[in-house]
């Protein structure tokens, strides 16, 4: 089997999932289309053109599939994710060759789809409905992690229905794992070496599991029930929604160590009318606010955003708000995105779209801008004292690669330290060094942390 991913971690995650319910049915993963039983395209409908990018995918599919009924074989091919839910029937009218589309409520039905398909050839299967029942229990869960840091998805969905975005359409209404099912998943993280964690969902913050206490529990007080499981000494969410970042979700910033100085919190834009226009909930100053109290629970928390530039009615003086509120908070790094119509949403109907040449010119402002602070905050690295995770071996004999609080690769050098230091450990280091994309860092020996190793 071979699953093509495409767009956001919460699809890496997805894919995961959809290779271990088929592994329990016998689809081993391949490196490539060619000849595989099985390709899915697990798709994302953030970006632009995604759904044409999937359609020429599958003209060159086409004739893999063709090549292996030609060798007497067979190759299931399959559309999944928000183009899936988007595009449901076009994609069997535009691509008769596919063999089934489902949408991302519906991967732990996987195993059983792909045993109907298999035995009633030509049969086309669609499914894309949000079913009642709760997916989450029906997924087989992390299997043991390959790495050092895992996802662990405690949330879906969304109800924000910000006016640009299909999530709350394909994604459906928000809904959290129970409590006791992400700290089940997480203990087994961690007993298969995972020492970091990031909790993932479309609108992460809006958390709100059932406790085993009978009540609801917000992310704040799960990082905290996180935190103690032995083993686990990183957490990190996304993503975030300025309005649901409450004061516990704050407070646990300033108490949980475990939880890293490092969020990502899109604004969008820095102009009220857009805001407004955008339904984010918030406005400018709100979200200045909010930095403000994130900044004094945890000093060196650092900031990422997503931004949309153009979005409809955007005047030079909305864009000129944008820049502001981005000199003003000064990001880590950040996404940003021309404004792309998606249909049935509400703002691709607005009658003020804005030309394509001014979202052009405005991105480019707004990117070179967010690029100069990105790299002045990995300068503003160098000299400081940050624990690294040790995540793998480097290229060279004795490096270690690892990553700061802010995920920044850091490269460790020395063949002493690399036969000491299992991967996996915390190791205190000074940063040295900025090269290109990578940092490089001395350990300060005396404060390694030895890891436990059962
Ligand atoms: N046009 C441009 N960018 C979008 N995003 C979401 N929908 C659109 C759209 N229609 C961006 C937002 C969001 C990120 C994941 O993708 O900035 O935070
Ligand atoms: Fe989309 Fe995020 Fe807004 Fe939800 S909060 S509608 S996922 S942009």
């Amino acid at each position: 089997m071979f699953i093509k991913t495409y767009g956001c971690q919460m699809n890496v995650y997805d894919s995961e999932r959809m290779a271990e319910a088929l592994a329990g049915i016998g689809f081993a993963p391949v490196d490539a289309p060619d000849g595989a039983d099985m390709v899915i395209l697990n798709t994302c409908h953030i970006r632009e053109k995604a759904a044409e990018k999937v359609y020429s995918e599958l003209g060159r599919l086409r004739q893999l599939k063709q090549d292996k009924a030609d060798a007497g074989g067979r190759m299931i091919v399959a559309v999944a994710g928000c183009v899936a839910q988007a595009e449901g029937e076009e994609i069997q009218r535009r691509a008769p060759m596919v063999d089934m589309v489902f949408g991302p409520q519906t991967y732990h039905r996987l195993p059983e789809m792909v045993a109907r398909a298999e035995r009633a050839a030509g049969v086309k299967l669609i499914d894309t409905d949000f079913p009642a029942e709760d997916k989450f229990d029906h997924l087989p869960s992390a299997r043991g992690a390959k790495g050092v840091a895992a996802f662990l998805t405690v949330q879906e969905g969304c109800d924000k229905f910000c006016t640009f975005c299909v999530v709350p359409y394909t994604r459906g209404a928000e809904a959290s794992r129970p409590v006791a099912a992400v700290l089940a998943e997480a203990r087994a993280l961690a007993a298969a070496g995972v020492r970091e964690v990031t909790l993932l969902g479309q609108n992460v913050n809006a958390y709100h599991g059932d406790g085993p206490d009978g009540r609801e529990w917000g992310l704040g007080r799960l990082a905290r029930a996180l935190a103690e499981i032995d083993g686990i000494a990183r957490i990190r969410y996304t993503t975030s929604h300025p309005r649901d970042l409450d004061d516990d979700l704050i407070a646990a910033h300033r108490d949980v160590p475990e939880l890293m100085p490092y969020l990502h919190l899109p604004v969008q834009s820095g102009s009220d009318r857009i805001l407004d226009a955008m339904n984010r909930k918030h406005t400018a100053d709100d979200y200045r606010r909010l930095v403000d109290r994130l900044r004094a629970a945890r000093p060196d928390i650092a900031l990422t955003s997503d931004f949309i530039v153009g979005f409809p009615g955007e005047s030079d003086r909305d864009f000129a708000d944008t820049l502001k509120l981005v000199g003003e908070i000064g990001y880590a790094g950040a996404f940003s995105f021309k404004y792309s119509p998606r249909p049935g949403t509400p703002a691709a109907l607005s009658e003020s779209q804005v030309p394509e040449a001014v979202k052009d010119e405005r991105l480019a402002g707004l990117q070179q801008l967010l690029e100069a602070q990105q790299d002045a905050f990995n300068r503003a690295t160098v000299g400081r004292a940050l624990p690294v995770l040790i995540e793998k071996a480097g290229r060279k004999p004795g490096q270690l690669v690892g990553r700061s609080p802010y995920l920044q690769p850091v490269h460790l050098d020395g063949a002493d330290l690399a036969a000491d230091t299992p991967i996996g450990t915390l190791v205190e280091c000074r940063i040295d060094e900025l090269r290109r994309y990578s940092l490089f860092a001395t350990p300060l020996a005396a404060r390694q942390e030895r890891r436990n190793v059962a």
